[in-house]
């Protein structure tokens, strides 16, 4: 394993040949095409960079213990060395991971007579130097935490740094350290700049390079005022290892990308990714978009115990080299409608990176362009799939169909050698498709040229689980798709009888050549679900299979109210102080999908604010047959009895129930909808 230099080397020689191959390339007149980038390619000197030190001109890298030990024994000695030595063995420090560090817990309760922070003897028997030392000895540098307050957060009272911080930030560099996460519990109501300079100036008297992370939640706005003060800051209170927590913290970061650059970055939170909460395409979302947004990348799982597909999505040097760019910019948001969005960066090179990100529980069909992403005008582009590790040409359309919470994170750039590569293309299959067992469903597929150059003798091959019955009923073939063309398949698809309710993977596989006969084979799966036609009758909604469900925090409840977190964790649906037995508890932004088959005519209910969050809350709920808004209340609070809402859904495939958040933000918004009933 190659020994690194200290960052401080690193990131001069970088700079120099930064400046060289820039002038070259100038010169030339050449634009490195993206797949040639790596993340330790060209440095230019960084204009702009913060007042007080001249650290993390790119955001941090490394790990910390909070999110996977929070104070619990295990965070200790022989975890923060088992994380240095992972760093080096996997490859990790290669990576770009740098810091480790040390959150909540690591202090004995009281400073010792000369005032002074000791070590928890149990959990750090040989003190911090010594762990420093250790991390030193693997090439990676040290980081801890304290707070901007009499004490720090956990309930066992540590000592904080409050009217101390010029002693504790001398104590930290004499151990060795490299980083301070500064938090914000206990501050006795100081004022937030105030606290923070104290230390800022603290730390800069230690005359040792320390990192300074400002953790006080984003409550003071920091991104208005402390890059003059900070390397980092927190946007959002904590993040937790959940969809909706990381969803949540997400579109609290976006719209403050003009306040990061080098040395001063918009910090969103740690990493949850091999936590266990979410599933790694979510965990790839996660990591995306963190990257996307120029953010720190604190490991927040324990790596010991990592599953390989962790490794893989942590180690990703195409999407690392997004978020590490040295032109420091954070990605802005292009578009968001209905769930779908596009976010783009500028990288130094001159390409965007485009996430293509689906909020929804659904696949979805998201696209931009490259002009739209910030690019020139180009015959065409080359674009690489950061996952995918592929690079193909496009004429300008960047386009995909996105797998439910999925990313597909491209890098665009106008490079001249563009027709080196196999035209883009794109897979797509109409609507979400819905399978009764037993009966057939009919679908279309269509493979659609994105490329400058035609896509040459194209195939299309649709493919499902053992025993499902799969024709196709039109060609499945073209001698060649040119720019823009498609070729659209229509499929005969029979789930086997008896099947049970549920999603099923179908994969479309797209075979092509390109003109100079480099062969593409491209594969995307889709999800379709097997449903079952409601009874006749009338029935009680919550009593039905549900097709899909997404909501604001915790699960959908049946028969209960949103307790927001574990299924079952909710109380009796009430609202203006009446009990209903039957019925759905939700938290906005909600929306919860059933199969009607074309066989229903009516749904009703009465709905209101759940009366558990007190006088707090504030929804709007819809009922929507297929693409139709059937019924809608206004804004309904917490004050009000409930409303009864009713709508005709006759002849639709699909109803959907949506509780919005009343415009005023998700906070204590607990819809219920009691004494739901649907007749078919
Ligand atoms: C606060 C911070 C967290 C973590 C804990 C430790 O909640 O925001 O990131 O450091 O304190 O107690």
């Amino acid at each position: 394993m190659r020994h690194l230099p200290s960052r401080t080397t690193r990131t001069s020689r970088r700079r120099v040949i930064g400046a060289l191959t820039a002038g070259l390339l100038c010169a030339a007149g050449v634009t490195v095409p993206a797949a040639a980038q790596s993340p330790e390619s060209a440095q230019a000197p960084t204009a702009g960079a913060r007042a007080g030190n001249d650290l993390a001109l790119t955001p941090p890298m490394g790990f910390n213990n909070w999110n996977s030990t929070h104070c619990r024994a295990e965070f200790n000695e022989e975890m923060v060395k088992g994380i240095a030595d992972i760093f080096v063995e996997k490859g990790l420090r290669e990576a770009g991971y740098e810091f480790v560090n040390l959150d909540d817990c690591w202090a004995k309760p009281q400073r010792n007579a000369d005032g002074k922070l000791e070590a928890d003897p149990v959990r750090f028997p040989n003190g911090i130097a010594a762990v420093a030392d250790y991390v030193h000895s693997k090439g990676l540098k040290l980081g801890i935490y304290t707070s901007a307050g009499t004490k720090t957060c956990d309930s066992v009272g540590l000592p904080g740094a409050l009217g101390h911080e010029y002693s504790d930030a001398r104590q930290f560099a004499d151990w060795g350290v490299d980083y301070l996460k500064y938090d914000n519990c206990n501050n006795q109501g100081v004022d937030a700049k105030e606290r923070y300079t104290t230390m800022r100036d603290a730390l800069a008297a230690t005359g040792r390079p320390i990192v300074y992370s400002i953790c006080e939640w984003g409550q003071n706005k920091p991104w208005e005022w402390a890059a003059g003060l900070g390397n980092l800051w927190r946007t959002t209170g904590d993040i937790n290892d959940s969809w909706s927590s990381m969803l949540s913290i997400m579109k609290q970061n976006l719209p403050l990308a003009a306040a990061a650059g080098p040395g001063h970055w918009n910090d969103p939170d740690m990493l949850e990714v091999g936590n266990g909460g979410m599933t790694d395409t979510e965990y790839r979302t996660h990591f995306s978009m963190w990257s996307v947004m120029a953010a720190p990348l604190l490991i927040g799982s324990d790596l010991r115990t990592a599953t390989p597909e962790t490794y893989r999505i942590l180690s990703n040097q195409e999407v690392i080299a997004v978020d590490q760019d040295p032109l420091g910019k954070q990605g802005t948001v292009l578009s968001s409608e209905g769930g779908r969005w596009v976010v783009a960066k500028e990288m130094r090179d001159g390409s965007r990176a485009v996430a293509l990100f689906n909020e929804t529980g659904s696949a979805q069909r998201i696209s931009t362009t490259a002009a739209a992403a910030g690019l020139p005008g180009a015959d065409a582009y080359t674009v690489r799939d950061l996952w995918a590790h592929t690079t193909r040409n496009t004429a300008g359309g960047l386009s995909a169909t996105v797998p439910a919470h999925g990313t597909v994170m491209l890098r665009v750039a106008a490079d001249r050698h563009w027709a080196a590569y196999p035209p883009a293309v794109e897979l797509a299959l109409d609507g979400s498709p819905l399978v009764e067992a037993g009966r057939t469903a009919q679908l279309t597929t269509t493979v659609t040229d994105l490329g400058r150059t035609p896509a040459v003798q194209a195939s299309a091959a649709l493919t499902g689980p053992s025993g499902w019955r799969i024709a196709a009923d039109s060609a499945t073939t073209a001698p060649a798709l040119p720019t823009g063309r498609a070729l659209a398949t229509h499929w005969r698809v029979t789930a086997p009888p008896g099947t049970a309710t549920g999603t099923y993977d179908l994969t479309l596989t797209a075979q092509y050549r390109s003109p100079t006969g480099q062969r593409v084979r491209s594969v995307v799966p889709f999800q379709a679900h097997v449903v079952v036609a409601p009874p006749a009758g009338g029935s009680y909604v919550s009593d039905l299979p549900q097709l899909t469900a997404s909501n604001g925090y915790g699960p959908v409840e049946k028969d209960t109210s949103n307790g927001e977190s574990a299924a079952g964790d909710g109380h009796p649906l009430t609202i203006g102080g009446e009990v209903y037995a039957k019925g759905l508890g939700v938290h906005a932004a909600s929306a919860v999908e059933y199969y009607t088959g074309g066989a229903c005519a009516t749904v009703t209910a009465r709905v209101g604010v759940d009366d558990e969050k007190g006088a707090k809350g504030s929804v709007a709920f819809e009922i929507w047959a297929d693409g139709t808004k059937a019924a809608s209340t206004g804004v309904l609070t917490n004050a009000m009895a409930a409303q009864p809402v009713s709508a005709d859904v006759s002849g639709a495939q699909v109803v959907r129930l949506v509780v919005t958040d009343g415009g005023d933000g998700v906070d204590s918004d607990h819809g219920d909808w009691a004494d739901l009933r649907i007749t078919c």
